[in-house]
């Protein structure tokens, strides 16, 4: 496994590859890997002979300063975990690296950021778009991996694609769990011992909801998955919605074919976790 800190060097040892006719696979990643991450890494491998993994905490997609600043950096654990993993090549740029002027561009995504994180974190998608289009830029992958984790970032990443016609496959992988069914992140280790205990009943509330689903309206399984989350005193439901699976618009009815995906941000103290489940 080799570590690369620019884009020339990254792209020097891919030539090399390409010529060779090997299929490249990205995992972008902002570091402090787990399970999640890895899942990725493993599916990237299966369907690629090289795999590249980049970790770099992308600063134009935080809206929050306070976010950036204590968002986990583990790099040496990180390569640790990549060096048993079947990951053959790391990018690890610096900021000056990414971003030697400025990025001005502004990336427009219609009704696809009007909705939950968009609103929440203004300018988040924008950065998210910057990023991964510059490394999709400095890899030129055949495919790319992101976790359903990150339900709407997925969407915003395929529309990204097709507006930029990049001949690059986009894969959504399925949500990592923790035993007792938080969705893993690396904001996981950022919460108190109290809400991590908490925390638990997000995905529990989620799992409910689809039981649920059956026999109430979608407004009613709203206001109680709200209701039974923000009965804990350590959590507050910033959003609970439910959308379809392609525009991500608040669903109206049951039945819509392209099927619907409940999506959650809760504040758990110091710490903002987001999550989604499928309704059949
Ligand atoms: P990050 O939060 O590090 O996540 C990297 C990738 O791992 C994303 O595609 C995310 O959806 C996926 N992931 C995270 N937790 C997961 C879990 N529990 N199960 C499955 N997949 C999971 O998302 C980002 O970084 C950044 O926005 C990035 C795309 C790298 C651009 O900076």
């Amino acid at each position: 496994m080799q570590v690369f800190p620019t884009i020339a060097a990254l792209q020097g040892s891919l030539a090399d590859a390409r010529r060779a006719g090997f299929r490249i696979g990205l995992v972008p990643t902002m570091g402090a890997l787990h399970s999640g991450h890895i899942s990725l890494v493993e599916r990237c491998g299966a369907e690629n002979e090289v795999t590249v993994v980049s970790i770099f905490v992308n600063p134009t997609q935080f809206n929050d300063p306070r976010d950036l600043a204590v968002y986990p950096r583990t790099l040496p654990q990180d390569l640790e975990l990549l060096r048993d993993s079947c990951c053959t090549r790391v990018f690890a740029p610096s900021v000056e690296e990414m971003y030697p002027e400025p990025d001005h561009r502004a990336f427009h995504f219609g009704a696809l950021e009007q909705v939950m994180e968009g609103v929440r974190r203004p300018g988040h998608f924008n950065g998210v778009a910057q990023i991964v289009s510059k490394l999709f830029e400095a890899t030129v992958p055949h495919s790319a991996y992101f976790g359903e984790k990150d339900f709407q970032q997925l969407a915003i990443i395929r529309a990204m694609v097709r507006q930029l016609q990049l001949p690059v496959r986009i894969v959504g992988c399925p949500i990592v769990r923790e035993p007792d069914g938080l969705a893993m992140s690396s904001r996981n280790r950022l919460l108190t011992p109290e809400h991590r205990k908490s925390a638990v009943l997000i995905s529990d509330t989620l799992l409910k909801s689809v039981t649920l689903s059956r026999v109430l309206t979608i407004e009613a399984l709203c206001e109680w998955v709200e209701m039974r989350i923000n009965a804990d005193p350590l959590l507050q439901t910033e959003y609970f919605a439910i959308v379809d699976r392609e525009e991500l618009q608040p669903a109206r009815f049951w039945g819509d074919p392209r099927g619907l995906q409940g999506c959650i941000a809760v504040q758990a103290g110091q710490v903002r976790l987001i999550d989604n489940i499928a309704y059949e």
